[in-house]
């Protein structure tokens, strides 16, 4: 595992603590309508954090080509019809580049600050020059609307019951997955990136915001700079 990172409930666990199974029932948002709207129609993505496919698949069906990373073997075991990688984002090195990387699930807010920069530095490593890079940042209210809950149209409630600080400007945040025969749990370290440190840390890794595609400020198209 992760260093505070960890998961409970049924089947494989991830080092980030994400539980297999459960990101097998998460249905998808709008993210592949976010996606699609901000980058070249057919255009291939490197999805860095894939998981079990949960964008990959509905972005395969809109006619992308898809190279799916994580670390997790048991999460890609799920994904079908992308090429697949098995790998740290932060050791990442396929000697190619793509017309757009996606750095989704807030990855970005890495608890450390070394793995943050580790991970955009492979988002500008993959990028090809007139590419761009895809990122879903946190929201404004992460940290501070606690505890919080969402009951979802398909049958779970999602409830972010704390999100503690440890000391070191990160917080140790505590998400609970309650399905009628099942309950997950994830504990992970989220370090609150306000826009301008947000910013900041692109610019370390030589990329820039090129827009923000939604009105909250998560998703954004970053490009090199
Ligand atoms: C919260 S899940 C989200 C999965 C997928 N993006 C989705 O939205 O359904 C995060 C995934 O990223 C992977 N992951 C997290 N940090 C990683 C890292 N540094 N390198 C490789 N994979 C990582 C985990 O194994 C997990 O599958």
């Amino acid at each position: 595992m992760r260093q505070g990172y960890e998961g409970t409930g049924p089947g494989a666990i991830t080092p980030d603590g994400c539980a297999v199974e459960l990101y097998t029932r998460l249905p998808v948002g709008t993210e592949p309508d976010i996606i699609t709207a901000a980058v070249p129609a057919a255009a291939h993505i490197l999805e860095l954090g894939s998981g079990v496919g949960r964008m990959t698949h509905p972005l395969l069906d809109l006619g992308f080509a898809v190279t799916a990373v994580d670390e997790s073997a048991d999460m890609l075991e799920h994904v079908r019809g992308a090429r697949r990688i098995r790998s740290s984002i932060e050791d990442l090195d396929l000697g190619e580049t793509f017309d757009v990387v996606l750095l989704a699930s807030f990855l970005v807010h890495a608890g450390d600050v070394r793995v943050r920069r580790a991970l955009l530095d492979t988002c500008a490593r993959h990028v090809a020059d007139d590419g761009c890079v895809l990122i879903q940042r946190e929201g404004e209210d992460y940290h501070t609307d606690v505890p919080r809950e969402r009951a979802d149209p398909s049958g779970f409630v999602v409830r972010i019951l704390s999100a503690e600080p440890v000391g070191d400007g990160s917080s140790s945040v505590r998400a609970e997955y309650v399905f009628p025969d099942a309950t997950w749990t994830q504990t992970f370290l989220s370090r609150p990136l306000t826009k301008d440190a947000f910013e900041e840390a692109l610019a370390e890794a030589g990329l820039k915001v090129d827009r923000y595609l939604t009105d909250d400020g998560i998703w954004v198209r970053a490009v090199k700079g």
